[in-house]
């Protein structure tokens, strides 16, 4: 139990498949209580994610699910407020919410940029804001951050040029909350993953999977959960001395 007691805001948990769905189940055997968020319905959220775990044979945690649109700096705050209203604080915050586009640079339209750095790094800095504004009044708190490895190696898989920008400033945002708010005992860490089977790969051919596939050290794509293992190392007590860094889960696709 890593997280035990610990009240975990998620946000981007809706799609069943994504990250974040597996960073909540995971944080829940681990004994956290949830704040799921995501656009989606609060309702239906909350009935998606208990349906799960039960159809699982597991244990349906303390759970509360918020509607929260990332790019609105007022939802982001409501989040918090409603996390505190129902658990008293919250210590995690884990922004697995993003979406993804592929398009050459050329063909970027204004609002294709638009939505890139709205929701990826806009949507990151609103939540960290909120969340942040929360932590330091009581010297604690942590931050996982979801970047890519786009924003490393220069897109060229999945996303294009925008999406590998807008989070390259996710990382870039981390790492300046990691130094700001060291001092305070707040942690803040990005994880680049890559290739995890979730609904972001839809649009990939299978021949261009299976090319991709061949080209990773490990010779496969990464499951969700093992992302989500990663978002657990960072948001626990495990890391406690880890901040500023980014966790690369990528098979080896990108060694540097
Ligand atoms: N899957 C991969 O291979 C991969 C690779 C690199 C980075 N990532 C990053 O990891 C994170 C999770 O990706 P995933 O594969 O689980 O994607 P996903 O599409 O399965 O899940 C993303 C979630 O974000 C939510 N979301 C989108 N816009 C939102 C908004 N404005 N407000 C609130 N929620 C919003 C969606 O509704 C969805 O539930 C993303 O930031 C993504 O960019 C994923």
């Amino acid at each position: 139990m890593l997280l035990n007691g610990k009240t975990c805001i998620i946000a981007g948990s809706a799609a069943p498949q994504g990250i974040g769905r597996a960073t909540a189940r995971l944080f829940a055997e681990h004994g956290a209580q949830l704040v799921l968020a995501d656009r989606s319905s609060s309702e239906q959220l909350a009935n998606d994610f208990i349906k799960d775990v039960k159809a699982d044979g597991g244990i349906t945690p303390s759970i509360i699910a918020v509607a929260c649109d990332i790019t609105k700096p007022d939802q982001c705050a409501h989040l918090v407020a409603c996390a505190e209203a129902e658990f008293g604080t919250f210590d995690v915050l884990v922004n697995s919410a993003g979406v993804v586009e592929t398009r050459s640079l050329l063909d970027t339209e204004a609002a294709d940029l638009d939505l890139m750095i709205d929701v990826n790094l806009k949507g990151a800095f609103n939540l960290c804001q909120a969340a942040l504004r929360h932590f330091a009044p009581r010297n604690s708190g942590v931050i996982v951050n979801l970047a890519s490895l786009a924003a490393q190696r220069g897109g060229g898989l999945v996303g294009g040029a925008h999406y590998a920008s807008a989070k390259g400033g996710v990382i870039s945002l981390t790492r300046s909350i990691a130094r700001e708010f060291g001092p305070l005992g707040i942690r803040a860490n990005v994880i680049c993953p890559a290739m995890a089977q979730t609904g972001m790969l839809n649009g990939i051919s299978d021949d261009e999977l299976n090319a991709i596939r061949g080209s990773i050290p490990l010779r496969r794509l990464a499951m969700p959960r093992e992302v989500a293992g990663a978002c657990l190392f960072l948001a626990s007590e495990l890391s406690s001395f880890v901040t500023g860094a980014t966790l690369d889960v990528n098979g080896g696709l990108h060694i540097h």
